[in-house]
């Protein structure tokens, strides 16, 4: 495996054995010396045409735990700025000896591009495009549900809730989780839930209620992604917390063992209220953790000269 754009790139197989990679590989994590020698030598460039937290610094550390040089690239301070298009940018960071170039882009389809264009020869991680996929997002997603509910994801009840129309991350986990069994819910508003994504999840709910009755395993719920809206959305932001916010109200009805996820950044009181973030069936923290691992299993599967 050359590239990972999207989770589209793996067999069920392949995704089984980066979960359990990633699992093993969160045993360095929590050793006093978090280095393995796997990758000295080779170079992975992040580069950032959209701001993150999560992402960019995890693959930040986990290519440093596996010895590797790491170049952080954020579009606004680059080349860029100047007009450098996506095509020379990345020509220009593998003349300088990148190995692999991670990428976060706001136009769907821009990691397919870098990676199947035969611009560059290096390897290329989709770090989240536009409103396509972040597969990495996904598998650290199934790491977490894996942990807390057990390796077998089989019939488990995942509900993905919110705007589901600008989410990659909805995108990834219905493919993924899907191929490993689960029976994934799509919960939201009809104009944030678009008709050519109802193929991507076993069911369709426009009742949060509803949905929470029927008992999910885990529920996920997603950011409002103002800045990809057209439409000023503040006028219907009452409306949308009244009826898809994971509320106090509706935390309560939630069972003891279903987890609450949420990939971050976090709107608290719009799409999830304090409660509900700091629950102690939330496990965002362990997420964003796993992120560590799981990012450190796709550097080690695409760049390790064992492969
Ligand atoms: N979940 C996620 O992609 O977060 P960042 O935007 O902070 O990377």
């Amino acid at each position: 495996m050359k590239h990972l754009v999207s989770i589209r790139d793996l067999s069920r197989q392949d995704a089984l054995s980066l979960l359990s990679s990633a699992q093993e590989l969160s045993q360095v994590n929590e050793r006093s010396i978090k280095k393995l020698p796997t990758l000295r030598g080779r170079t992975v460039v992040n580069l950032f045409y959209e701001n993150s937290t999560r992402t960019r610094i995890s693959f930040e550390i986990a290519a440093k735990r596996l010895s590797a040089d790491v170049i952080n690239v954020s579009a606004d301070s680059s080349s860029v700025t100047k007009g450098e298009s996506l095509k020379d940018t990345a020509q220009t960071l593998e003349a300088l000896g990148a190995d692999c170039i991670v990428l976060r882009h706001p136009t769907s389809g821009a990691a397919h591009q870098l990676a199947n264009f035969g611009w560059i020869n290096s390897s290329v991680i989709n770090a989240g495009d536009g409103t396509h996929e972040h597969p990495t997002q996904a598998l650290l997603d199934a790491l977490t549900i894996q942990q807390k509910l057990g390796e077998d994801l089989s019939e488990m009840k995942v509900l993905i809730v919110g705007d589901i129309r600008h989410s990659r991350v909805a995108r990834s986990n219905a493919i993924l989780l899907g191929m490993l069994g689960a029976r994934v819910e799509f919960a939201g508003p009809d104009s944030l839930v678009p008709i050519e994504l109802k193929n991507l999840a076993a069911s369709i709910s426009n009742d949060f209620d509803v949905s929470i009755a029927n008992k999910p395993d885990v529920v996920m719920m997603l950011r409002v992604q103002r800045e990809r809206m057209l439409e000023n959305f503040k006028d219907s932001q009452r409306e949308y917390i009244n009826q898809w916010s994971l509320s106090r109200e509706r935390l309560q009805k939630l069972a003891k063992r279903t987890l609450i996820m949420h990939p971050g950044p976090i709107n608290r009181g719009l799409e999830i209220s304090p409660e509900a973030a700091e629950d102690p069936r939330s496990v965002i923290l362990q997420q964003v953790k796993n992120g560590l691992a799981v990012r450190m299993a796709v550097l080690h599967r695409l760049l390790s000269e064992e492969q």
